[in-house]
């Protein structure tokens, strides 16, 4: 079976009924999305949703789950995203889709984390995938060329008919090549301090496991 299927299905082993659930933004947070949209179809099970990005939202909306807010709750039990890189110690790099912000206050916001993926995105360090940096888009070029002093040509992400891709938030994303990233903490501590970055992809401290979804169909559990 589709790795990516295998771990975002085995995901919903952990929402219970009565839970506000974060869903991530992604194609394998797609079938835990389908899947939970099954599940609220049995009696007695409710659960409300956030979601990280507007393309969530319309897959949470198709498949019958009930959205919610931070304004009508006042925290989520369990969070359900994605990644596209992950190390041994669950740090992580996100916002290949471009829902990073998002993605990192519901994952903050959130008693418990599990990041589901394809045994491709697990990595021994993290970098090669380019580091995803949310930016305010004015001032976006000096904003790019201080990111550069920090060791990487930063791009300016382009999405469709060659227009820059525009975030949820209205904001451009760079992507940053910066090598072998072996300290994310020093990394995106830099990175936040340069005006105009609003948040960057790299995760640490939200993840409380891990499942790696294999072809063969079994999952591995890094926790
Ligand atoms: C969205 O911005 C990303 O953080 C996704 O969670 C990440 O790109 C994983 O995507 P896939 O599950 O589609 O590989």
């Amino acid at each position: 079976m589709h790795a990516k299927r295998i771990a975002g299905e085995k995901a919903t082993d952990f929402v219970e009924s009565g839970m506000v659930v974060g869903l991530g933004t992604g194609t394998t947070v797609y079938w835990t999305i389908k899947r939970l949209g099954e599940m609220i179809k049995k009696d007695n099970f409710h659960i409300k949703v956030i979601c990280t990005s507007i393309e969530t939202e319309v897959l949470a909306s198709k498949f019958g789950l009930d959205i919610t807010s931070f304004g009508e709750v006042n925290s989520i039990d369990l969070t359900i995203d994605g990644a596209d890189e992950i190390n041994q110690n669950l740090h992580i790099i996100k916002g290949g889709g471009g829902a990073l912000f998002r993605e990192k206050i519901v994952a903050s916001s959130s008693k418990f984390n599990i990041t589901v993926v394809d045994e491709s995105k697990s990595v021994s360090v993290l970098g090669k995938f380019p580091l995803p940096v949310e930016v305010l888009s004015f001032g976006w070029e000096v904003t790019s060329k201080k990111i550069n002093d920090l060791g990487t040509v930063s791009v300016r992400r382009e999405g469709l008919n060659g227009k820059p891709f525009i975030t949820d938030n209205g904001n451009y994303i760079l992507d940053c090549h910066f090598g072998e990233i072996n300290d994310p903490r020093f990394l995106h501590k830099n990175l936040k301090m340069i005006t105009g970055v609003i948040e960057t992809g790299l995760f640490f401290d939200t993840t409380n496991i891990a499942l790696i979804g294999n072809p063969s169909g079994s999952v591995k559990v890094i926790s």
